[in-house]
């Protein structure tokens, strides 16, 4: 479909949304942190995670300051899953205070080589085997576990006294999109409320000694959901009122940004207001594990066109690229902006949508894009790309190698 010459241009209405400090238009040229993105396209081939360094360093420092604005006991925990290009875990090791959360033995085996001491590393998982939780205890991870069974059988593994975190369900659903596919409420994490003093009964009796409550509410969370998120917090406070000599309360992550200009997410400010009525009078450590937040305006994922052509009133633009290096909007319903490299402010001459190189009717990227003439043999850039791509990569019909840059 074309676009109507009497729509605005996306220029008319000033710097398009997805600017930030480290991502600009100059002279044309798209940025990252000065850095013409097709020169890296073009020294490194396509398709190309690019992630800002200062982008990366500067979310955790404005959490860092949402945080002390609230309370002097604080520990963030960068969600390695969403992830763990070793330039972005150097990239948080150097920023003072930092820790990293994981989920795997593996992770927690990677995070130890990348140089983070053991007191900076979490661990949160749930459905572990008998191996998982012998590698995990034998490296001494902090862990936070959701089911009778893992804490009866992690007790087994570690000396008298370990101490553990229990994790709750949220009992709510919020997330991006509605939370259909991004919440995480009454699924398969975490105890429920009422189960509180049965999971500190079977930490008692498997020798282990409660330190830290966690709950983790969903993806993406909107600006809309404040009053649910506040009601979610409240109830987690009211769980770790019942436990004596509690030391941190864990509240994950779910902090995201904008996937569409229209997206209002859960602002910086809002969540630490909600954290300051509700955890923050417990008096104890408010920890966190924010992935998305810290990682996804960082990336950058350039893909060339291989394809373009109409079919049944659709324009299709075909990229080297498709779900099995980012599976967020096949999987999730989660968006990228797609813009032009060659002409990045140029206004929208037509709507196309754009598709993968997988053998799948799912490997879409988006819709209704609305973009200049495309051309075969340019580049797009895909953004905020920094969250949940290549760490969620697979190799699917043998297409899932991507370069990753750190600048
Ligand atoms: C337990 C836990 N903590 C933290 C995160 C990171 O979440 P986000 O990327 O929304 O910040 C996740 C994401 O799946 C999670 O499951």
């Amino acid at each position: 479909m074309s676009i109507p010459e009497t729509s605005t241009p996306e220029q008319g209405r000033g710097a398009p949304w997805w600017q930030h400090e480290s991502l600009a238009v100059h002279e044309e040229q798209l940025l990252l942190d000065g850095t013409p993105l097709e020169a890296l396209a073009r020294q490194h081939g396509t398709p190309l995670y690019v992630y800002s360094r200062a982008t990366l360093q500067r979310q955790l420092g404005r959490m860092e300051a949402a945080l002390a604005a609230i309370t002097d006991r604080y520990r963030i925990y960068y969600a390695v899953k969403s992830n763990r290009c070793p330039g972005v875990l150097r990239a948080v090791r150097d920023f003072p205070g930092a820790g990293v959360d994981t989920c795997s033995p593996r992770e927690v085996e990677l995070v130890l080589e990348s140089g983070f001491s053991l007191e900076r590393i979490s661990f949160n998982a749930g459905m572990l085997s008998d191996r998982d939780l012998a590698r995990v205890a034998a490296h001494g991870v902090h862990c936070t576990l959701d089911t009778f069974s893992a804490l009866r059988r992690y007790g087994a593994h570690v000396p008298r006294g370990t101490p553990v975190g229990l994790r709750f369900d949220p009992a709510m659903t919020a997330g991006y999109g509605g939370g259909q596919k991004t919440a995480y409420g009454s699924g398969k994490f975490g105890f429920d409320a009422h189960e509180c003093q049965q999971a500190l009964r079977a930490a008692h009796e498997a020798g282990l000694r409660v330190d830290s409550v966690h709950m983790h509410i969903g993806w993406g969370l909107p600006e809309d959901a404040a009053a649910e998120v506040e009601a979610a917090f409240m109830r987690l406070a009211a769980i770790a009122r019942r436990i004596p000599n509690l030391s941190s309360v864990n509240v994950g992550g779910g902090l995201g940004g904008r996937f569409r200009g229209a997206d209002r997410p859960l602002s910086l400010d809002t969540w630490s207001g909600i954290l300051g009525r509700q955890i923050a009078p417990l008096g104890v450590t408010i920890a966190c594990e924010p992935g998305t937040f810290i990682s996804a305006p960082a990336g950058v994922l350039l893909v060339e066109v291989n394809t373009v052509e109409e079919r049944r009133g659709t324009r299709w633009i075909g990229i080297d690229a498709g779900h099995a290096i980012n599976p967020c909007p096949a999987l999730y319903g989660i968006p990228l902006e797609v813009v032009s490299v060659r002409a990045p402010l140029a206004p929208p001459l037509h709507e196309y949508t754009v598709a993968g190189h997988i053998n799948e009717a799912a490997d879409i990227w988006a819709r209704g894009c609305r973009l200049p003439e495309v051309r075969e043999g340019e580049l797009l850039a895909l953004m905020p790309a920094g969250a949940y791509g290549a760490s969620m990569a697979s190799d699917h019909c043998l297409r899932g190698q991507v370069r990753e840059v750190v600048i």
